[in-house]
């Protein structure tokens, strides 16, 4: 059989040429980049479009009559439809723009402060990163509601026979990430739905590193809110979205009191605008919103489908080879899994063989990635973490493993 390794998924070296950072070079040596879980690279294209925004039309949006206010309104709301469509929602206003996945969070946790009493139950899964579960335990702290957690096991799955036995009546919301960032779990987000909604609970799903890797359908999950950021989808940090069911979002008070977000505004009384803006108040970050669209774009042209099978050659090549070297371990080892390697060297601290990664010109995250209980489950201060995207070569998981082995060899 052909090695997985030489089949020619699509063209490597093209994509490659859209990301002019690959062409650098750290410590002397060419950059093997392999942080994408904390933020992707930029294609050319997203560059110029940013670039095409600030030469040619900056402007404030929803405000001005002159001309560049238009053409920057016409563009920011067609980057509101390029997301509605990406990820089949019903409505272009059930997507909110927002500065990423933490301030999507943190909007739909602080609107339910009001639709939450003493004794109701709040779920997380022990997959979360921390943006979800710090705004539902502060949720918690002004309500009185009670937070359950979803057990994980050894492969870092999530025991959902556990879970069904945690939901009941009192259950009003459940929160999951759909891969989980640090192990790259892909969680079983349909049955969590389904079973929440036959308890009457309403969910929202963290989608940050999942957009990177696959296109969600938000009609067929059936889910109430889903989140994202746009700088792990090729697009500017700073920007995320929320989608949010039309019925939820009409039924949360607004986030952030001030300009756009108003219908009408006395000393007596303001009444709020519709969906969306009602929940975008201030000037945003109307250039990241707009290139959003176009890193959008830029992905479904490739195909996710493309990238999904490739970087999963990428996975299975890379764990392949790491583990034929003795003494690592890769903590998540689940059959549902994207390109992300967390692992350690035995007796090794992860932020030694982060340092020497580094030194040749390997680009990896160590620590506890923002996930401490999923440290805590293992026992480990924290992980080496790689994680791979569609612009990786298979020779960069050579190099990795070469590394991995000079860094072992140096520090036992
Ligand atoms: N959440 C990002 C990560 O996993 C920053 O690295």
């Amino acid at each position: 059989m052909k090695p997985l390794e030489k089949e020619n998924i699509f063209d490597i070296q093209k994509i490659r040429s859209d990301f002019p950072i690959l062409k650098r070079k750290v410590n002397g040596y060419p950059l093997v980049y392999l942080d994408n879980a904390a933020s992707s690279q930029k294609p050319q294209v997203v560059i110029d479009a940013i670039v095409d925004y600030y030469s040619n039309y900056n402007a404030n949006i929803h405000r001005g009559v002159h001309a560049l206010s238009q053409e920057a309104t016409d563009a920011y709301e067609r980057s509101r439809n390029k997301i509605q469509k990406h990820l089949n929602a019903a409505k272009p206003y059930e997507i909110i723009f927002t500065s990423g996945t933490t301030h999507s969070i943190n909007l739909v946790a602080n609107g339910f402060t009001t639709l939450l009493k003493t004794g109701d139950e709040i779920i997380v899964s022990a997959l979360e990163h921390h943006s979800n579960i710090v705004p539902w335990q502060m949720l918690c702290e002004r309500t009185g509601a009670v937070l359950k957690v979803i057990p994980m096991n050894e492969t870092g799955e999530l025991v959902l026979e556990a879970y069904e036995k945690m939901l009941s009546d009192k259950t009003k919301l459940v929160f999951c990430n759909h891969i989980s960032n640090a192990l790259g779990t892909i969680n079983p987000i349909n049955q969590i739905i389904q079973k929440a909604h036959e308890a009457g609970a309403a969910v929202l799903i963290d989608g940050a590193q999942a957009c990177a890797h696959l296109k969600p359908d938000v009609q067929v999950l059936d889910v109430d809110f889903y989140v994202a950021s746009a700088h792990k989808m090729c697009g500017p940090t700073g920007v995320g979205l929320l989608y949010g069911k039309e019925k939820w979002l009409r039924k949360l008070p607004p986030y952030q009191g001030g300009g756009e977000m108003i219908a009408e505004v006395t000393f007596e009384k303001t009444t709020y605008a519709d969906l969306p803006h009602k929940f975008e108040a201030g000037t945003p970050n109307i250039c990241g919103d707009i290139v959003f669209g176009t890193a959008i774009d830029y992905l479904n042209q490739i195909g996710f489908d493309k990238i999904a099978a490739y970087e999963n050659s990428l996975l299975e090549t890379a764990t392949r080879k790491l583990l034929e070297i003795e003494g690592l371990r890769i903590y998540g080892t689940s059959k549902q899994k994207t390109s992300v390697i967390s692992f350690n060297l035995e007796g090794i601290h992860p932020y030694d063989v982060g340092t020497i990664l580094d030194q040749l010109g390997i680009a990896v995250r160590t620590g506890h990635h923002c996930t401490q209980p999923i440290m805590d489950y293992y026992k480990i201060p924290g992980t080496v973490r790689a994680s791979f995207s569609f612009y990786n070569t298979f020779e960069e998981i050579d190099r990795l493993v070469e590394a991995v082995k000079k860094a072992k060899q140096m520090l036992q």
